[in-house]
């Protein structure tokens, strides 16, 4: 059985970038599971889907084609047939992600797809229920956190690259975000028992990755 090294926590608390270096590091494969997330929200909203209607997401969620490949060490999809790339992250998906998430279908339908890239190799795996619902036996288990003034400073220079948005209203959907996210019935975030928290508020990048690398052995 391949090894999975598992990282949850909330929005820009730094886990895909984390896991990212950490994949290349130890020759894992890289995966970000929200982007599955992003891709059903993007298709919904490409075809001027009701994403507040669980029966029309449903439908959605019968008929997404995901397609997937390695690139670069990580995995990544075509939908229907497309790369959705960048699209994937604006802030309009953003808004909207987290209510599909909270449907049982999509979190069936990407649970059992994110289980199935384990037969593609070791995996380091970044989310919100990697740890506590996707791969519980997963080797290794984190929870990345970082206080939410902190995540939405971070976010905001990821975006201003991108999408004209001020980071008070950063700050006001990370934090919409996470209230969806850790009161859902359905697999919310929330801190395994046996995963370590690390606080990554006053840390930069390579100090975090530093520690987590510090931590593991592959
Ligand atoms: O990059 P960021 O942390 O802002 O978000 P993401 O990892 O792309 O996840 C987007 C959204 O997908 C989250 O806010 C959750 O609502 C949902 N998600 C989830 O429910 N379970 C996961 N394992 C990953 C993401």
């Amino acid at each position: 059985m391949n090894a999975v090294i598992a990282i949850d926590g909330p929005s820009a608390s730094g886990k895909s970038t984390v896991a990212r270096r950490l994949a290349a590091g130890a020759g894992y494969l890289f995966v970000d599971s929200g982007a599955l997330y992003r891709g059903i929200t993007w298709k919904a909203l490409k075809n001027d889907m009701d994403v507040n209607s669980e029966s029309v997401i449903d439908g959605v969620v019968d008929s997404v084609d995901f397609d997937f490949f390695t690139k670069d060490g990580a995995v990544c999809f075509r939908i229907d047939g497309v790369e959705p790339g960048l699209e994937l992250r604006t802030e309009k998906i953003n808004t909207k992600v987290s209510i599909i998430a909270t449907y049982p279908s999509v979190r069936e339908k990407v649970v059992s797809l994110l289980r199935g890239m384990r037969e593609l190799g070791n995996l380091v795996i970044e989310g919100r229920d990697i740890t506590t619902a996707v791969f519980p036996d997963a080797r290794y288990k984190f929870y990345l956190d970082a206080s939410p003034e902190e995540r939405a400073r971070r976010r905001h220079v990821e975006m201003a690259e991108r999408e004209d948005i001020a980071e008070e209203a950063v700050l006001d959907s990370i934090t919409k975000r996470d209230e969806i996210d850790t009161t859902r019935e359905r697999d919310p975030l929330r801190v395994a028992e046996d995963a370590e928290i690390v606080d990554t508020t006053s840390m930069d990048l390579e100090e975090v990755i530093d520690y987590i690398a510090g931590r593991i052995e592959v």
